[in-house]
């Protein structure tokens, strides 16, 4: 039984949409849990106002009723609601009537660091909004509520997944200085998952390891440029007396270098991995770019936008390893109804004793 998940949206079109395939039946799904994630993903420090526009919900179009998921594919909105100050200039049919609100005029001058220039290049696209407005991490936000999803059903196996930033205060404190300077920052996030069973994953092929799934689905994520998984980088400095986890008699570890993952297979400690953020593409003191229109030496594109995401990033970030963690529990538990999955992960951890 494999997890899918499709999702569609532009930044300021009028909604963002995931379908979710593969989910059990009878799956217990907390409206307000959803909402909470979402408003967790808006609220973080250095984010613009945009997001006070936004009050981001969870609508459900179909796979749920009364609450309980029904097997079948789940569609989840979230819509925009700054979409109303860009109904002609993000209008999906010819729009009507003399333009009017935001985005009537061509982009032309691409950020560097942003999707701008190799997205006009790659489509053909004469207005670098047509690039922008997917690329944007504004639909991370549906990405957010599948992570919820996917949260509720590791929950029912007793898997809790939680991102937070790295040196919140250092991070906050870069912030301020970074904002007076009109200039960005990024910084470094963590997320950590308990109660996974060993056995999630596997080695025999590549795109089974848990590591490789992980760090693709954080690198997945805008602007993460970094990705370890336990002491990642810092094991390669160190002796393999010093790198590894050694085994005591109860099959448990006293230290977790390996951040739960060894040979790409959960091995029953803690799950720690960490995504790097680089510092956000748009700045108010723009970097030097070309008219894409005059072939003139020009300014990049200013446009509302986050100081730093940081903080966003751990929600993103959570909901991204609790998607995979989900994805490979319902691969190695299966089971159309919640008390089929449930029960074969039970009586693994019984065959397992652990
Ligand atoms: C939660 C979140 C919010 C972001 N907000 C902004 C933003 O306001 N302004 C901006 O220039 N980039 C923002 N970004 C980063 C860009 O979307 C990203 O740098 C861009 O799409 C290019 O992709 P890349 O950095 O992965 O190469 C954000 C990223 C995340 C994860």
């Amino acid at each position: 039984m494999k997890l899918t998940l499709a999702s569609a949206g532009e930044s300021h079109g009028p909604a963002l949409v995931a379908i979710v395939g593969g989910l059990p039946a009878g799956l217990e799904l907390d409206r307000e849990a959803i909402d909470a994630d979402l408003r967790r993903r808006q609220e973080g420090y250095g984010r613009s106002p945009r997001q006070r526009i936004e009050q981001d919900r969870v609508e459900v179009l179909s796979g749920l009723r009364h609450g309980r998921t029904l097997g079948t594919p789940l569609a989840l909105v979230v819509r925009n609601a700054d979409h109303a100050n860009w109904t002609w200039g993000m209008s999906p049919w010819p729009p009507e009537g003399e333009p009017s609100g935001k985005g009537t005029r061509r982009v032309t001058l691409p950020r560097p660091g942003h999707a701008d220039l190799a997205g006009v290049l790659k489509y053909g696209h004469d207005d670098v909004r047509n690039a922008l407005e997917r690329a944007s991490a504004r639909h991370t936000a549906v990405h957010v509520a599948a992570g919820a999803v996917a949260k509720a059903l590791l929950a029912a196996i007793a898997i809790s997944v939680e991102g937070s930033v790295v040196d919140e205060a250092g991070m906050r404190a870069a912030i301020d200085e970074a904002r007076a300077e009109r200039d960005t920052v990024g910084g470094t996030v963590e997320v950590r998952a308990t109660g996974v069973p060993p056995g999630l994953g596997s080695y025999a092929a590549k795109e089974d390891r848990l590591d490789a799934r992980l760090a693709a689905a954080l690198m997945g994520i805008q602007a993460v440029k970094g990705v370890e998984i336990g002491d990642g980088f810092a094991l390669a400095g160190l002796r393999g007396s010093q790198a590894h986890d050694e085994i005591r008699a109860d099959r448990r570890r006293d230290t977790n270098r390996a951040g739960g993952i060894e040979a790409g297979v959960s091995n029953g400690e803690e799950i720690l991995v960490r995504a790097a953020m680089k510092p956000l593409p748009t700045l108010m003191k723009p970097l030097a770019s070309v008219d894409l229109e005059t072939g003139e030496p020009g300014q990049a594109l200013v446009e509302r936008s986050d100081v730093a995401a940081v903080e966003a990033l751990a929600v993103v970030a959570e909901a991204a390893v609790a998607w995979e963690l989900a994805g490979a529990a319902r691969e190695k538990f299966g089971g159309d109804a919640l008390v089929d999955f449930v029960g074969a992960h039970a009586a693994y951890v019984e065959r397992i004793k652990w």
